[in-house]
C-alpha cells in the first residue's frame, strides 16, 4: 500500500526521490508527492495518477534540493485528490505516512479546539499538526505523539527549523535506513536504497530515528541504542525489469532458477537440510494466509492430508481475517504456520501476533526478510524469492508451495512414512525440477490467449489438488485481466454450476491425477456438452486422442509433490497474455495494493 521515502546527501534529491517512488510502484498507489528543501525553502509538489505525472510536475523546480521526503498514497482515509495526497505540513512540521491512525478523529477534534484548521480528510495530516503542537525538543515532539497515536505508521518527518536532517519512526509499518556514503535514506523497503547502498538498518516499532548526510541515530525508550548493519541480499537487477517487458514476466521465468536456489538451499549431502524446519512434534497444525497464499496453504493441507496418513496430525487451512476471528485452542503440541510474500500483510500479522500472544509455537513461511512477519515469527522459513515486484504473484506463490512441499516431504521421511528410496526419488526429482519446467516456458501461449481475451466469463474444473491449481489460475486471471472467473472441483459442476455454461463458454479442466483422470474427463464433457469450448491442460501420459478439445496443454507428469508448481506455470502465462492483449497495466493492476498492510 502507500509507500514512503526520505533522502538526505550530496545529489540532487528530486531524482532520488522520483526514482524511490518507481521503485515503490509495485505497492500499489493512486497519487504521490514530494517535499524537498534547502536553506531557503520548502517545496511541496504532488499529483494525482501515475508517478510520470509527478515526474512532468517536479521538471519545473529551479534550485538545487538535498533533503527531501516523497510518498506514494493508497488512498484509505479522504478521496483521491492532489490535498489528500502527502507530504502534509503543518507550520513547522512536513511528513510522509504508511498506516493508519486510528484514533485520528479524537486527535483532530483536540487539536482543532487549540485553533488547528486542517485542509486534507487525512489522519496523516493530524499526526503532522499533533507534533507540531508539542511545545519543545523535537525528539520530544515525537515520543509526545507516540503516546498519542493508536494505529500503525511509518513516518518520515521534516521540520522546517531544522535543515539538515530528518525523523523517522514506525510502529507495525515497515521502515529500513539505508547507510550510504555521504548519503543516507530511510523507506518502506529495501529496493529505494538498491541504487545507492547495500547496508541498511531496521528500524522496530517505537525507535525513532535522526538522520544526517552522515549519521544515523536511533534512539527507544532507553536512548541511544546501537543498531546491527545488515546487507541486503537482494540486487539491484533483482528489482529490475531487466530486459523484460513487464515484471510479472521477468517473475514468471525467475522460477527456474528459483527451484535451484531453493535446492541449494534446502538440500544438504542428497538429504533434507537443517533448514527444513521438522514439524514432527506438532499433531495439530494451523496454515493461515491470504489469497495466493492460501491456495498454498491449501496445498500444504492437501500434502499432509495425503501423505502423513497415519493420522498423527491435524490440519487446518484458513485464510487470515476469518481465522483471526474465531476460537482456537491450542497446546504444547500446536503448531501455526503462516505464509506471506511480503510479510506485511495485516490480517496474517494480526493472526501471528495472536498466536505468539497465546504461547503456542508459530513459522513464517516468508519471502522478505526484514518484514514485521520475518521478525516476529518463533521460526522462520524462507522463501528466497527475491523481490517480487508485480503485484499478481507468481515466483512468490511457487515458492510458498515449494517450501510447504519440503516440510511436508521431510514430516514424512521422519515418521518413516516414506521410504529412503521415496525420499532420494523426490530429492533426484527436485534436483531436475528447472530443467523439468523448462519446456513450459517455450510454449506460445499467445494462441490460446487470442482465444480468450475478448470472453467475459471462464471456468476452472478440477478435482484435489488441480482444484487448488485451478483457484490461483483463476486468481491470476481476475486480478491482471479483469476477466470474470469461476473455479468448481470438477464433480460439483452438475450440482448447479452446470447452468452458467452457454455456447462457447471457455472451460479449462485440469487433469493431472491419473486416479480420478476417467472421472475429470467426464466431467469435462459434461460440459462440453452444454456447449462449452474445453481447454485441457493434462500430464503427458493421458490419453485424450477421442476428445473434441479447443486447445491442449500437456505438462510432465511428476509426484503430487511437484505436480501442482509445474501445472500453474501455463496459467500464470496465459494470465498475462490475456492481460497484455486486453491493454492492462499488467504490473500495476487496478485497485489492488501488493502489500495489503490494512485489515
Ligand atoms: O504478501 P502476502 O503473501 O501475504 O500476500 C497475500 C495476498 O495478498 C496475495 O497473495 C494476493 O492475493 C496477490 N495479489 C495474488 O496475486
Amino acid at each position: 500500500m502507500c509507500g514512503i521515502i526520505g533522502y538526505i546527501g550530496n545529489k540532487n534529491v528530486t531524482g532520488v526521490l522520483i526514482q524511490g517512488l518507481k521503485s515503490l510502484e509495485y505497492r500499489g498507489y493512486d497519487s504521490s508527492g514530494i517535499a524537498i528543501r534547502n536553506s531557503k525553502d520548502l517545496k511541496i509538489v504532488k499529483s494525482v495518477g501515475k508517478i510520470v505525472n509527478l515526474e512532468e510536475k517536479v521538471k519545473n523546480i529551479n534550485g538545487i534540493y538535498n533533503v527531501g521526503i516523497g510518498h506514494t498514497r493508497w488512498a484509505t482515509h479522504g478521496e483521491v485528490n492532489e490535498i489528500n495526497c502527502h507530504p502534509h505540513n503543518v507550520n513547522n512540521v512536513t511528513l510522509v505516512h504508511n498506516g493508519i491512525i486510528e484514533n485520528f478523529r479524537e486527535l483532530k477534534r483536540e487539536l482543532e479546539i487549540i485553533g488547528y484548521k486542517f485542509k486534507s480528510n487525512t489522519d496523516s495530516e493530524v499526526i503532522a499538526a499533533l507534533i507540531d503542537s508539542y511545545n519543545g525538543d523535537k525528539y520530544d515532539a515525537l515520543v509526545y505523539a507516540q503516546m498519542k497515536m493508536r494505529g500503525s505508521y511509518a513516518l518520515v518527518i521534516m521540520f522546517s527549523d531544522e535543515k539538515d536532517c530528518l525523523y523517522a519512526m514506525k510502529k507495525d509499518s515497515p521502515l529500513v535506513v539505508g547507510i550510504g556514503k555521504n548519503e543516507n535514506l530511510v523507506g518502506s523497503d529495501v529496493s529505494i536504497i538498491l541504487p545507492y547502498t547495500k547496508k541498511y538498518i531496521d528500524i522496530d516499532d517505537g525507535e525513532i530515528v535522526k538522520i544526517t548526510k552522515n549519521n544515523v541515530s536511533v534512539y527507544n525508550e532507553n536512548g541511544l541504542i546501537s543498531k546491527n548493519i545488515q546487507i541486503a541480499n537482494w540486487s539491484l537487477d533483482d528489482a529490475q525489469k531487466c530486459g523484460y517487458e513487464h515484471f510479472m514476466l521477468k517473475e514468471i521465468n525467475d522460477q527456474k532458477q528459483l527451484c535451484i536456489k531453493l535446492y541449494d538451499k534446502f538440500v544438504s549431502e542428497n538429504n533434507y537440510s537443517n533448514e527444513i524446519p521438522d514439524i514432527s512434534k506438532y499433531d495439530n497444525v494451523d496454515i493461515v494466509a491470504c489469497g495466493s497464499a492460501f491456495f498454498a496453504a491449501s496445498i500444504g493441507k492437501y500434502l499432509i492430508d495425503n501423505y502423513i496418513c497415519d493420522g498423527s496430525i491435524h490440519v487446518n487451512v484458513d485464510v487470515s481475517s476469518e481465522y483471526r476471528y474465531k476460537k482456537h485452542f491450542y497446546n504444547d503440541k500446536s503448531l501455526v504456520i503462516v505464509l506471506s510474500q511480503s510479510g506485511e500483510t495485516a490480517d496474517t500479522l494480526a493472526c501471528l501476533r495472536m498466536a505468539n500472544s497465546l504461547n503456542v509455537d508459530t513459522l513464517a513461511i516468508v519471502n522478505v526478510p526484514s518484514s514485521s512477519i520475518a521478525k516476529e515469527a518463533k521460526m522462520v522459513m524462507p522463501m528466497l524469492a527475491g523481490p517480487e515486484i508485480a503485484v499478481a504473484t507468481t515466483k512468490g506463490y511457487f515458492a510458498q508451495v515449494l517450501d510447504l512441499s519440503l516440510i511436508v516431504q521431510k514430516l514424512a521421511y521422519v515418521k518413516g512414512l516414506i521410504s529412503k528410496n521415496q525420499k532420494d526419488e523426490l530429492i533426484r526429482t527436485f534436483k531436475r525440477l528447472n530443467d523439468i519446467i523448462d519446456d513450459l516456458f517455450n510454449i506460445d501461449y499467445s494462441k490460446i490467449a487470442s482465444k480468450l481475451f475478448l470472453k467475459e466469463h471462464i471456468y476452472f474444473i478440477g478435482r484435489g489438488l488441480d482444484y487448488i491449481v485451478g483457484l490461483e489460475a483463476s486468481l491470476k486471471l481476475k486480478e491482471i485481466s479483469y476477466i470474470h472467473s469461476d473455479v468448481y472441483q470438477a464433480g460439483e459442476l452438475k450440482h448447479g454450476p452446470i447452468a452458467l455454461i452457454n455456447k462457447n463458454t471457455p472451460v479449462f479442466s485440469i487433469i493431472t491425477n491419473d486416479e480420478v483422470m476417467e472421472k475429470s474427463l467426464s466431467n469435462a464433457i459434461e460440459a462440453q456438452s452444454r456447449g462449452a469450448k474445453l481447454y485441457l491442460l493434462v500430464t503427458e501420459e493421458i490419453n485424450v486422442d477421442n476428445l473434441k478439445i479447443e486447445e491442449l496443454i500437456c505438462v510432465p507428469a511428476v509426484s503430487d509433490f511437484y505436480q501442482s508448481l509445474i501445472n500453474i506455470i501455463p496459467f500464470q502465462f496465459i494470465a498475462y497474455e490475456v492481460a497484455k492483449m486486453k491493454g492492462c497495466d499488467v504490473d500495476k493492476p487496478k485497485n489492488l495494493a501488493k502489500s495489503v498492510t490494512v485489515e
